[in-house]
């Protein structure tokens, strides 16, 4: 085992990280699924789905996930593990031992800002979910009609101090975690809530095959009619499949410096995958038939899908108020988990090049991102007129980094590990030789992957700057 020396002269071994390493395969599994499995699987993607007609945008989704989620996630977990550092000191290491220029450095430092704009309005939203299992379990919703969850969802957005209370409250617990670090807090944290939330996201399902319209839900999901999918809602698909990876940003980067060396990387990034998307259907099959079930609802109503649909359905349902508080806590757990590996990029840097302490980053990060939440909170109300370019400082935060630096970092991530790693890496890391996987990983990392972000990114400023 060679020794190699870290900042500030912390010596440690070559394949370990000075920030930890997962016990064990499996740990690192729940942890990218952790990372994997949040808001975007449970409250965005049936909304998105119910917006865009169901079963063809579906299928589209999976598409994307297995062409560029897939080799793009591969792609991250190995340069994590080549350079076992934060993301921007691994890139620094690749590059220099590429031969390559340092301007990709760049990829490192986008995820960092990615990374703390995304959890500035993740806990913000994460903070409702929390808030409605509260709500869901006291009742409130009993024979909820339409208007009466809108006028309850409205007066909470409308109501400035209750959105910071639960944006603290979020903040403060994934800060919790993620201040006792990789063994005692990512680890404990994950070990315990992934099958919780997957027992409980399978009891919800059974749920709705109970009491729900199921037929009518599985088929909403699973019946492909193509007239039924926008050009645009192809492109949102692709975009999703991004988020709900957590790529683009390193977040998987920097979880993957603390793989053991002898995982494979396809298969646990098979793996993460294949659960993220069962997440994601069995959110949908747990969603649709509780919407179907009530006379008048639709599942096209958008982002009101979780927070105002929903409710009316719990609320005239058997059981509805203790299911529907379960729902909002799973809810609450699987963006947690999220939330937790937003800030491990940004924590890692600042760990090393300040040599500092884990807790003492990990409380000036949060409480940063807390300010920079703060804008998010006022947007739904005092700020709601304050507009740049038509967007509200949400939406603009939302803007920047979901539709431009995630997919602009994927690209760079695919193209880095492409065209510029030395092969060498490539294949110490991964394990395939010449035969038909390093082909098919070849053509995936260097051509398709790159070229569909390229579709979903130039679409997205295209939409933007002609409207
Ligand atoms: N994948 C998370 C979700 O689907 O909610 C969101 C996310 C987490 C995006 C972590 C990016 C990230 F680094």
């Amino acid at each position: 085992m060679t020794i190699g020396t870290l900042t500030k002269g912390t010596v440690v071994a070559d394949d370990v990280s000075r920030h930890g390493m997962w016990s064990s395969r499996l740990l690192f599994v729940l942890a990218a699924t952790g990372s994997a499995v949040g808001l975007g699987n449970i409250w965005k993607f049936p909304y998105i789905t119910g917006e865009n007609g169901g079963g063809a945008f579906v299928l589209v989704y999976l598409l994307c996930i297995a062409a560029i989620g897939i080799p793009v996630m591969m792609a991250e977990v190995m340069i994590g593990r080549a350079g076992r550092q934060s993301p921007i000191n691994t890139l620094r290491t690749l590059v220099r031992d590429s031969n390559a220029n340092r301007s990709w450095t760049i990829i490192g430092w986008m995820g960092v800002a990615a990374g703390f704009l995304i959890l500035s309005y993740y806990a913000v939203i994460a903070g409702w979910a929390v808030s409605y299992t509260f709500r869901l379990g006291s009742g409130v919703f009993d024979g909820a009609t339409g208007a009466h969850t809108s006028q309850i969802f409205d007066g909470f957005l409308g109501s400035p101090g209750s959105l910071l209370f639960w944006h603290t409250v979020f903040m403060a617990a994934t800060i919790f975690i993620v201040a006792r670090g990789v063994a005692r807090g990512l680890e404990v944290a994950v070990r315990y809530l992934m099958p919780i939330l997957l027992i409980l996201l399978l009891g919800l399902v059974g749920y709705a095959a109970i009491y729900g319209d199921f037929a009518r839900g599985f088929e909403f999901l699973f019946s492909f009619d193509f007239s039924k999918l926008s050009w645009g809602g192809t492109l949102t698909a692709m975009g999703h499949a991004f988020f709900t990876l957590s790529l683009g940003m390193g977040a998987i980067m920097a979880y993957g410096a603390y793989v053991p060396s002898k995982a494979s990387i396809s298969t646990t990034v098979f793996t993460i995958g294949a659960l993220d998307t069962a997440v994601a259907l069995a959110a949908g099959l747990a969603i649709f038939p509780i919407v179907f079930a009530v006379a008048g609802l639709e599942p096209g109503d958008g982002p009101g899908l979780m927070f105002v649909t929903l409710p009316i359905a719990f609320g005239n349902l058997p059981l509805g108020a203790a299911l529907g508080c379960v729902f909002f806590l799973l809810v609450s757990f699987a963006a947690i988990t999220s939330a937790i590996s937003l800030t491990e990029p940004v924590l890692t840097y600042l760990v090393e090049r300040y040599d500092a302490k884990r807790w003492i980053v990990a409380v000036v990060v949060g409480l940063f991102c807390w300010l920079l939440g703060i804008g998010t909170v006022l947007s739904f109300n005092e700020w709601s007129g304050a507009t740049l370019f038509g967007l509200t400082f949400f939406e603009v935060v939302d803007y920047l980094s979901y539709k431009i630096m995630l997919p602009l970092g994927g690209l760079l991530i695919a193209l880095f590990a492409g065209w510029v790693l030395a092969k060498r890496i490539v294949v110490e890391q991964l394990g395939f030789g010449e035969g038909t996987k390093w082909q098919l990983w070849n053509a995936a990392i260097c051509v398709i992957a790159p070229a569909g972000i390229l579709i979903v990114f130039a679409y997205s400023l295209y939409e933007t700057f002609a409207s």
